[in-house]
Formats: C-alpha cells, sequence, structure tokens
C-alpha cells in the first residue's frame, strides 16, 4: 500500500501541524545546529510548508540566500505564501536525488523529516553533498518511529496501529543507519543528538497528541484495521487526553556532517 502522499489536504494538515510548540522546539533545535551566518547560502531539501526558509533567510539577511526544493506543488504553495515578496528566497519544484542546484554552491544543507519518506537515500545524501561548498555543513533529522512509545487500554491494537503507520513511509528507523550513510557518501565529522519529544496529559501543542488524528485516518484499512477500529482507537486516545492521562513519546534524530574541505 501506498505511502503518505504531499498533496493539498496533507500539505494543509502538516502545515498546521508545524505550529505547535514541539515542532518550534524541533525548529530552533535545528537552526542552533546549522548555525548559519549573516551571508550564508542555504539550501532546504524538502522545505514543505517552508518554515525553515522564512527563519533562516532571516538569519542570512539580503546578503545571503535559502533555496527550498521539494517535489510537492501543494507543500511549494504554501512555502510561497509564507516567504512571498523575500528577495533572498528561493523554491523549486524538485527530487531531493537530482536536485535542481549548482555543485559547491551552498554553505548550508538543511533537511528535516525528508529522508525518510525517500526509497533511494543514498542519491540524496550524494546530492547533498554535491550542492554544498568543501566545508559546509549539513543537518539531517529524522524519527525512529520504533523509539514510540503510547499509553493504551488496548496494547495489541496499538502494536497494530504503530506497524500500519510504519507504512506511511520508506524506513520508519532510518536513524539506525544515516550516520555510516552520511560517511559513505563523503561527509565527515558526523555526529548526532538524539532528542526526545514526550507528551503526558493532553497538551495539543505537543507532537504526540498533534498526531492522533493523522494516525486514526492513515491507518484506516492497513494491517486488518477496520474504519470503526481506527476511529474507536482515534476516540480513546482523546479520552485519555481529557482525563490527564494520554502518554506518548518518541526519539528524533539530528545530524550533523561537513563535506571535506
Ligand atoms: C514531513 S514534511 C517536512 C517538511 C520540512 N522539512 C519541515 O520540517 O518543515 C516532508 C517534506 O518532504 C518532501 N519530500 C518527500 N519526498 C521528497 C523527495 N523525494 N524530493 C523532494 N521533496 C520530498 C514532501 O513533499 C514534504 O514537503
Amino acid at each position: 500500500m501506498s505511502q503518505l502522499q504531499f498533496d493539498a489536504d496533507t500539505a494543509r494538515r502538516i502545515e498546521a501541524l508545524y505550529q505547535i510548540q514541539d515542532a518550534l522546539r524541533r525548529r530552533e533545535l535545528v537552526r542552533k545546529a546549522l548555525a548559519a551566518v549573516r551571508g550564508a547560502r542555504v539550501l532546504d531539501v524538502g522545505c514543505g510548508p517552508g518554515f525553515y526558509c522564512l527563519e533562516l533567510s532571516e538569519i542570512v539577511g539580503s546578503s545571503g540566500s535559502v533555496v527550498g526544493v521539494d517535489s510537492s506543488s501543494a507543500m511549494l504553495e504554501l512555502a510561497r505564501a509564507r516567504c512571498g515578496g523575500r528577495d533572498n528566497v528561493g523554491l523549486l519544484e524538485g527530487e531531493a536525488i537530482a536536485l535542481p542546484v549548482e555543485s559547491g554552491s551552498f554553505d548550508r544543507a538543511v533537511c528535516v523529516q525528508v529522508l525518510e519518506y525517500v526509497a533511494d537515500v543514498d542519491a540524496v545524501l550524494s546530492e547533498l553533498h554535491r550542492a554544498l561548498r568543501p566545508g559546509g555543513r549539513a543537518v539531517v533529522w529524522d524519527v525512529d518511529w520504533a523509539t514510540v512509545s503510547i499509553h493504551s487500554r488496548d496494547t495489541a491494537l496499538t502494536e497494530r496501529v504503530l506497524r500500519a503507520w510504519d507504512e506511511h513511509l520508506a524506513d520508519p528507523s532510518l536513524p539506525r543507519t544515516l550516520g555510516a550513510r552520511l560517511r559513505s557518501a563523503g561527509f565527515e565529522h558526523v555526529r548526532v543528538e538524539a532528542h526526545a519529544f514526550a507528551a503526558s496529559g493532553g497538551y495539543p501543542e505537543t507532537f504526540g497528541a498533534a498526531l492522533v488524528p493523522f494516525i486514526a485516518t492513515f491507518v484506516a484499512g492497513r494491517q486488518g484495521i477496520g474504519e470503526v477500529e481506527a476511529e474507536a482507537r482515534g476516540a480513546e486516545q482523546h479520552e485519555l487526553m481529557e482525563r490527564g492521562e494520554f502518554y506518548f513519546a518518541s526519539t528524533q534524530f539530528c545530524f550533523t556532517a561537513t563535506r571535506s574541505a
């Protein structure tokens, strides 16, 4: 069965998801790891609704530039609306495995929660390496979905739901191989930092709570889960939120790597 499609509906839902507190915290961590300075040329691969493009364009200023690339026209439409009027932001429709950019033309490259959706990760890493100038830095961020821990009264159903949710992307545990793959692509100084995102109670501003409707919609019809069962599972999670008993945790991984000088 097909993985998540970044069509107009999903793009709008992801745009809303990326305005919650957990998403702001993640962007702050990414910006810090990227350490882009005034005048830098930054590439955002899989830029989605353009949050990073906008924020990074403010950091690099008018002497720098940000180029966002995404394969989804719906995402790019949102990114254009967000970054409209900024002379230092360029938005291009394109594939991460064949970036429409010149070799060696960027000081920084960022790729947040994109590679886990891509079948040929190594091709994208080669492209990131090609796009960076010698000494340039890449930040690659992905989730290991096997780290997800959820409280539910029906643990067997939750297990099936998580297996079905694994189908929403190409590699649910990409961070496990990402370090070695970055080195194989020619990067050096490869480092990883793990960041836990946890929700205890019913806070809508957390990834865990915000993902409940995404998961309920996606898993229906997969792993033998019917629509009624998927809805009931979503309802149970909302009920737990109302009672302050909701719990969700996951670990996300921030890799930094340098193209050798
Ligand atoms: C989960 S969103 C993340 C968006 C953005 N990086 C952020 O964190 O705000 C994943 C994005 O990757 C894009 N994407 C997925 N596969 C891609 C590919 N092969 N080439 C370019 N973009 C891709 C999707 O269209 C989507 O916009």
